[in-house]
């Protein structure tokens, strides 16, 4: 089982990092150039490092990777987090990286994509390029951290939308306590 994992710029790149150390199986990583700089404004973590928790990197410019056809078996994509920029491109068909492309490429081929954004407030023309994501069969699974499980710290909000996410794929995990546990 490989999925690739795409990190864009948006704020809250620490959910793509710990997706990465939680999701099994072969990880293709993408991670664009604006999210390595909000990786380094925002969290302790090199650009190295994070890549160390992939079996492949590719650049964004990539365009030749193998997960730019849909010849290439991946079983997933999960862009987390997702940009506004990225999820207007994927919504409209726009494959002009290998992250937009390879997003295409799994909506064609009908294989799980699942898209994490964060952004607030949401303009109606957000709101209209998630609609139009999710009538197309993706996953539109936004940086939402719920209360009731108590969270006492950022790590377990963090790890609470990495389990939604992880939950997605169908891989069990306890990353967080569910409710009527
Ligand atoms: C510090 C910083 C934080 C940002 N946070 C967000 C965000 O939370 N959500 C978002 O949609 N865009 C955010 N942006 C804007 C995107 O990075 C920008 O639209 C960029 O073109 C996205 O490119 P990419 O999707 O190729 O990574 C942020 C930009 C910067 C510099």
């Amino acid at each position: 089982m490989n999925t690739v994992v795409a990190i864009t710029g948006a704020s809250g790149i620490i959910y793509g990092i710990r997706l990465l150390e939680e999701l099994e199986g072969e990880k293709e990583l993408i991670i664009t150039e604006t999210a390595k700089r909000i990786l380094q404004a925002e969290t302790a973590y090199t650009v190295a490092e994070v890549e160390e928790l992939a079996d492949k990197v590719y650049h964004q410019d990539e365009l030749f990777a193998p997960m730019a056809s849909g010849s290439h078996r991946f079983q997933a994509m999960v862009i987390c987090p997702c940009s506004e920029s990225t999820l207007a491109k994927v919504s409209l068909g726009i494959a002009d990286n290998l992250v937009t492309r390879a997003a295409a490429v799994c909506i064609k081929e009908h294989r799980k994509l699942i898209v994490v954004p964060r952004e607030t407030p949401q303009s109606a023309m957000m709101l209209r390029n998630s609609l139009r994501l999710a009538e197309n069969g993706v996953v539109v699974l936004p940086a939402c951290p719920g209360f009731y499980p108590k969270p006492g710290s950022v790590e377990e909000m963090v790890d609470f939308v990495v389990g939604k996410i992880l939950d997605q794929m169908g891989q069990p995990h306890e990353l967080f306590r569910r409710w009527g546990e």
